[in-house]
């Protein structure tokens, strides 16, 4: 029989219409995913008031995106194997990576590498990864400093001296710092550890994967992303400087924007690194792309302590937040999409929409260039081989 709906008030605030909407859907969430859509689409259209035109429209607008994604979770990929496959997770000591190495293993992974910069850390999450999945033996937890690009280093070469072959890597250790923080090596911490350790790793690793993939098998770069850098707009990058020691300047740091734009700018290096990655016969050993697992509870917002914000961040979780498991869904199922992926962001079993990002439109390949060219230049200094492997030079390294 069909659950009649609650119809919430349409006279009441924005707020309170948007609550009465969010509890329709939490509590009925099959039943009201279509109309809720319906509804907010038409709520959207027809009424003045609802207009996309002033900011709390948009805001509203964002909320309930929000909401239909908590009330849509990604479907979980159970019908694959990675059964022989080598795979290297950083992140993994909680949140979406805990829960991403959980899946890992149970689709039958050979050997799973865990990089976490605490090692007693990550040496408890792995025997709770292995007590859930009933594979002992499976994990090996190597160091691994994010805001440190000599750990990335060490850690590489590690992977390069001790693994036979790596099959996927997933890139999924990242922050949301509230206050500005500088790195040992003198960056804003954001930046180092979502924006250049990320792509520093991920050019690191390219040689060895494309090694290890074969003829029928491309070997899988996923590197985690956040649908924030959608947001982003153009005038919180304009400088008549460099762009990322402007981003490192202590005025110019707003904890989230700076974590939308560390996110922007790992997608602009995500997008030429895949660009890289076919080879000239037309063929791609190597599929890179980035995901987003929408707004998840998990770790990440914990430096965001203050009681006001602990209580807004409880009831926005409570209300929007998938769960870690719903949002590592998308991390497992981005490591086996095919070509059309190459440099694409996956998110909820589709594709972000990307036509008003920086990312697209006339300036967006300017852009692109010159967040290649200052990142490339600040790695060179610190692994010389990037240089190389930014040019799509494998042979030696
Ligand atoms: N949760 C969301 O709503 C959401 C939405 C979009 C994207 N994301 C992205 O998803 C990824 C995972 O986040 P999460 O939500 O699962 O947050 P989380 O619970 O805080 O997990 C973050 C992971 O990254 C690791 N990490 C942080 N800084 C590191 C460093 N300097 N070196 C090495 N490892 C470090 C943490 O290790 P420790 O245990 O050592 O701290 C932890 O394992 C992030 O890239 C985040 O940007 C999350």
């Amino acid at each position: 029989m069909p659950v009649r709906l609650p119809t919430p008030s349409r006279s009441g605030s924005g707020l309170s219409y948007l609550i009465a909407q969010s509890y329709r859907c939490l509590s009925y969430p099959r039943q009201a995913r279509t109309s809720f859509l319906t509804l907010s689409t038409h709520t959207f259209s027809s009424s003045k008031a609802w207009k996309l035109k002033s900011r709390h429209s948009t805001a509203m607008a964002g909320l309930f995106q929000l909401l239909h994604m908590r009330c849509s979770p990604p479907n979980d990929p159970q019908d694959i194997s990675f059964s022989g496959k080598v795979v290297l997770l950083t992140g993994a000591t909680s949140g979406l990576g805990f829960e991403a190495a959980i899946k890992i293993l149970n689709l039958g992974a050979d050997r799973l590498i865990i990089g976490s910069r605490d090692i007693e850390r990550g040496k408890a999450a792995r025997m709770e990864i292995e007590r859930a999945t009933h594979r002992p033996n499976t994990i090996k937890v190597w160091e691994l400093e994010m805001s440190s690009f000599q750990s990335v280093k060490s850690f590489t070469d590690r992977v390069n001296a001790e693994l036979p072959r790596l099959d996927i890597a997933l890139l999924n250790a990242g922050i949301w710092n509230a206050a500005y923080n500088q790195s040992a090596e003198g960056w804003e911490e954001t930046l180092q550890v979502n924006t250049l350790s990320t792509s520093l790793l991920a050019l690191l690793l390219i040689p060895k994967l494309r090694r290890s993939a074969t003829a029928t098998e491309p070997a899988h770069l996923s590197v985690v992303s956040s649908q924030k850098f959608v947001r982003v707009k153009a005038e919180t990058l304009q400088t008549d400087d460099l762009l990322l020691p402007h981003l490192n300047q202590q005025v110019n740091f707003n904890g989230p924007k700076q974590y939308s734009i560390s996110k922007l700018l790992l997608e602009f290096m995500v997008k030429k690194i895949a660009g890289l990655s076919r080879n000239e016969d037309g063929s791609h050993p190597l599929i890179v792309n980035t995901v987003s697992p929408g707004f998840c509870a998990s770790g990440l917002g914990r430096q965001y302590n203050q009681w006001y914000e602990k209580c807004f961040m409880w009831l926005f979780t409570k209300l929007l937040a998938r769960t870690s498991e719903e949002g590592s869904r998308s991390l497992v199922s981005a490591t086996v999409q095919g070509v059309e992926s190459q440099g694409k962001c996956w998110y909820s079993d589709t594709y972000v929409n990307e036509s008003r990002a920086l990312t697209t439109g006339p300036h967006a390949e300017e852009l692109q260039e010159k967040v290649w060219a200052e990142v490339i230049a600040v790695l060179e200094e610190e692994a010389p081989e990037v240089s190389i492997i930014s040019r799509g030079v494998y042979q030696g390294v």
